[in-house]
């Protein structure tokens, strides 16, 4: 029998409103593990495209999810995160690219996609204090969590953050994410929608230090002195 997740910190929102950063940053702070759930669809993402699976054939991606596990990695300058591996073997960095980007939010539309991903998120985080990223944590993955966060910015800030990080041309950027926006949040299942509960901080004018110290400000008066 698993004990469930000691303490899990569920932060929501969408691309490039500086979750993943954050979320690092918080993760090292509290001595979290730190669970992206959005390189579960990534890595699926790649793999359809390697066996030349359609985005839109939800059986056949399904599938495909017992080639995907879940491990953590330990480095010495980080914090442990979660990372997927591919019948065994971690994937590189080919899964933040921009083919990708342009399919993955078709292939998280899929309601027994979602539903086939969800043990393999959740297992990083059993019995450990976890820091959780993505676009439902905080209303289907993690549904209990002990803090909800839901992180925004202006589209204009976020392609701009985004662009810094993959390169290239921003207008190429923003139209990637405002397209990816709005299948996230347009979709029946598990869309990007900010918790009832969840606490939300736009970012625009935030350093990752200055959101990470109210995210740790958050979590004592949640978690440490309740
Ligand atoms: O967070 P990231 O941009 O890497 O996520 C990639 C895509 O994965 C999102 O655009 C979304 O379609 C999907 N995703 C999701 N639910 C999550 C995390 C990511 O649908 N919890």
């Amino acid at each position: 029998m698993t004990s469930g997740p000691l303490l899990v910190v569920a932060i929501d929102g969408p691309s490039g409103a500086g979750k993943t950063a954050a979320g690092a940053l918080l993760a090292q702070r509290i001595g979290a593990v730190l669970v992206d759930t959005g390189v579960f669809y990534r890595a699926l993402t790649v793999l359809a495209m390697q066996e030349r699976v359609s985005p839109d054939d939800e059986n056949r991606l399904v599938e495909l999810v017992p080639r995907l596990s879940a491990a953590i990695r330990l480095t010495a300058e980080s914090s442990p995160s979660a990372e997927v591996l591919l019948d065994g073997r971690p994937f590189g960095d080919d899964i933040f690219a921009p083919d990708v980007d342009a399919r993955v939010s078709r292939v998280a539309s899929h309601r027994a996609v979602r539903a086939a991903l969800l043990d393999l998120q959740r297992a990083p985080a059993e019995g450990r204090r976890a820091v959780v990223t993505g676009r439902d944590v905080g209303t289907v993955v993690f549904p209990g969590a002990v803090v909800k966060i839901y992180l925004d910015a202006s589209i204009e800030e976020r392609a701009r953050r985004r662009s810094r990080q993959v390169g290239g041309d921003g207008i190429a950027v923003t139209q990637s994410m405002t397209r990816r926006d709005a299948l996230d949040a347009g979709r029946t299942t598990a869309p990007l929608v900010q918790a009832r509960d969840a606490i939300r901080l736009d970012t625009d004018d935030l350093t990752v230090e200055q959101v990470v110290d109210r995210l740790e400000v958050i979590f004592q008066q949640r978690v440490e002195s309740p």
